[in-house]
């Protein structure tokens, strides 16, 4: 696995997993990143829910998630879709495509319009966001981040403006 290369070749790269966890036992990580999909039951609180990975070849390059409705505390802050690019491959565009590829997923879902928030000073995230047309609603304090305003941004996707 390339990532556990580059681990341990000391380039940097991080991963969300324990590395050794991933490697004793790939299927129980990937049923956990499929536990909030439609057809499982959910905790208190959680909506439905589904993770996607960016890959080139083996490489994995970046991972989204699309949550399918939003809760009061989502719509605060949190909204449709998160995304992370592994730090090796960022600043070359994944970015703007993971989320350009979780909009087209979530016209499929017919989810619309489509919330995306991240804080005020994350301009790669603002950048990939806006690449993506989205449309600022504002900046705003929230209880759930209390460290910086977050920045709502909007996405109508065709079929959705209703
Ligand atoms: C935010 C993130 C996904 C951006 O990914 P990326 O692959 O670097 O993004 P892109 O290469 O598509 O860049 C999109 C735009 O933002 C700009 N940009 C990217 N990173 C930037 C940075 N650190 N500072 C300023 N601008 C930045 C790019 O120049 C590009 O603009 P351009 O098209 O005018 O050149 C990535 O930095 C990341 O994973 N960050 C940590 C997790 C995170 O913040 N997720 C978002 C939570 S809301």
């Amino acid at each position: 696995m390339r990532e556990a290369q580059a681990q341990r070749s000391g380039l940097g790269d991080t991963l969300i997993w324990d590395l050794n966890t991933i490697t004793a036992d790939f299927g129980q990580v990937l049923r956990g990143l499929t536990r909030y999909e439609p057809g499982n039951a959910l905790p208190a609180g959680f909506v439905h829910s589904e993770y996607r990975w960016l890959v080139e070849g083996s490489d994995y390059l970046g991972r989204v998630s699309i949550r399918h409705s939003l809760t009061d505390s989502l719509r605060e802050y949190g909204g449709h879709i998160g995304y992370e690019i592994r730090p090796s491959a960022r600043r070359r565009g994944y970015g703007t495509l993971i989320l350009r590829l979780a909009l087209e997923r979530a016209r499929e879902l017919g989810i619309g319009p489509v919330l995306i928030t991240c804080d005020v000073d994350n301009f790669g995230s603002r950048g990939v966001i806006e690449a993506n047309g989205g449309v600022l609603e504002g900046e705003f304090e929230v209880p759930q981040h209390q460290d910086k305003p977050i920045r709502r941004y909007w996405v109508t996707l065709p079929g959705s403006e209703d």
